[in-house]
């Protein structure tokens, strides 16, 4: 079945056509980010907007580059949800009906089932049952997963998702908006043993996380040994540079051991054979490094997407919806958004 896949969740347009026998056929992602980035966070009401220009270009380009034509497309899948209300519209309303107006099936995706499958296509998939690390803007949840629609939430953040913990510490080094990736690279160039942040509830039994305390003492850390320094000033003193820099390494270190330390009790308590890790914060190398190591401790297969299917894309949706329509699911007529829905809520196909 060929399926073109629709994600309009937050601040990226993701267009993609998967065919079940030749795989991925064609992937357009446009990111918002520079709409955004001057407001310090997603805008919703500017990202409906520009979800609203791009969507139908952006189909049209990706069909023209896998030389199709709307004719040679068997079912339509966009993001149904979690996500915000009006950029989600947009995807399932152009979504359910091109469908209809292509007389062929369409179906509503959960965001993080998308994220989820993500690493199923690449080379050398996992196969079910694996262990999930879901770890985004929006979540930070590990999920047994027993098969498609079938998840159990193991742990997850009792506050800031780990994104959101990036993103936040990267607001207060000055890196703008979204900042992990950023605060990751500056990491690079900093010493993890300056400053020593908390491993929130590494020590209390339990597979929960907890991340917003690490904003904070960021927030303390900046204030003790920057001050007021002007983060934006093209002439920065060189020891600030580097303070800033041990700041990012050190917070990265506390995420990324947590979120290793969880996964490995995880894994002993389940006993489950593979860990997948997806979501925005996936593409991050310290912590594929360090579950890295751990794999080759524990014995356990490690699986991530490829870097640009870490983040949003129409990939994982399109892939995603092509095995629950193969499975047999069709949504009926109505248009339906869910801005929140947990993954446990999911219907199997
Ligand atoms: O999955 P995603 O694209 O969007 C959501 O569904 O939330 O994840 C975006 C998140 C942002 O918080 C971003 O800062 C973070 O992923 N991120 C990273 C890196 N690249 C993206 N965090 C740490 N290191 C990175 N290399
Ligand atoms: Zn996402």
């Amino acid at each position: 079945m060929r399926v073109l896949g629709i994600e309009t969740s937050c601040d990226e347009t993701g267009i993609a056509i998967y065919d079940s026998q030749q795989g991925l056929l064609a992937e357009v992602v446009y990111s918002q980010i520079g709409i955004h980035s001057p407001y310090g966070g997603v805008v919703p009401e500017l990202a409906s907007r520009d979800h609203i220009r791009k969507i139908m270009p952006l189909i049209e380009g990706t069909l023209a580059k896998a030389g199709l034509k709307k004719e040679d497309i068997q079912g339509v899948a966009y993001t149904a949800g979690p996500g915000l209300i009006g950029a989600l519209l947009v995807g399932a309303t152009i979504g359910r009906s091109l469908g209809w107006a292509w007389k062929v099936p369409a179906v509503g995706i959960h965001h993080l089932e998308g994220h989820l499958l993500a690493p199923l296509l690449e080379p050398n998939p996992p196969r079910f049952p694996f262990l999930a690390l879901l770890v985004s803007g929006g979540h930070t949840q590990l999920i047994a997963v027993q098969g498609l629609g079938q998840y159990q939430i193991l742990g997850e953040s009792v506050d800031d998702a780990v994104g959101e913990a990036f993103d936040k510490t990267a607001k207060l080094l000055g890196l703008g908006y979204p900042g992990g990736a950023a605060l990751a690279k500056l990491a690079e160039e900093g010493d993890p043993s300056r400053f020593h942040f908390p491993r929130p509830m590494l020590n209390r039994p339990g597979l929960d996380f907890s991340f917003s305390g690490l904003k904070t003492y960021a927030a303390r850390v900046v204030a003790q040994e920057l001050g007021s320094a002007d983060f934006q000033a093209e002439q920065m003193a060189g020891s600030a540079m580097q303070i800033r820099a041990d700041i990012a390494a050190a917070f990265q270190l506390a995420v990324v051991e947590t979120l290793t330390k969880k996964c490995q009790r995880a894994l002993q308590e389940t006993r489950l054979p593979a860990l997948v890790v997806a979501g925005g914060v996936g593409a991050n190398q310290a912590l594929r490094q360090s579950l890295g190591v751990l794999a080759e401790q524990e014995g356990f297969a490690l699986h991530f997407p490829r870097l640009e299917f870490c983040t949003d894309n129409g990939a994982m949706i399109a892939y995603a919806g092509c095995l629950r329509l193969e499975a047999g699911q069709r949504d009926n007529l109505q248009i339906l958004v869910r801005p929140r829905w947990s993954l446990t809520d999911l219907i199997l196909p």
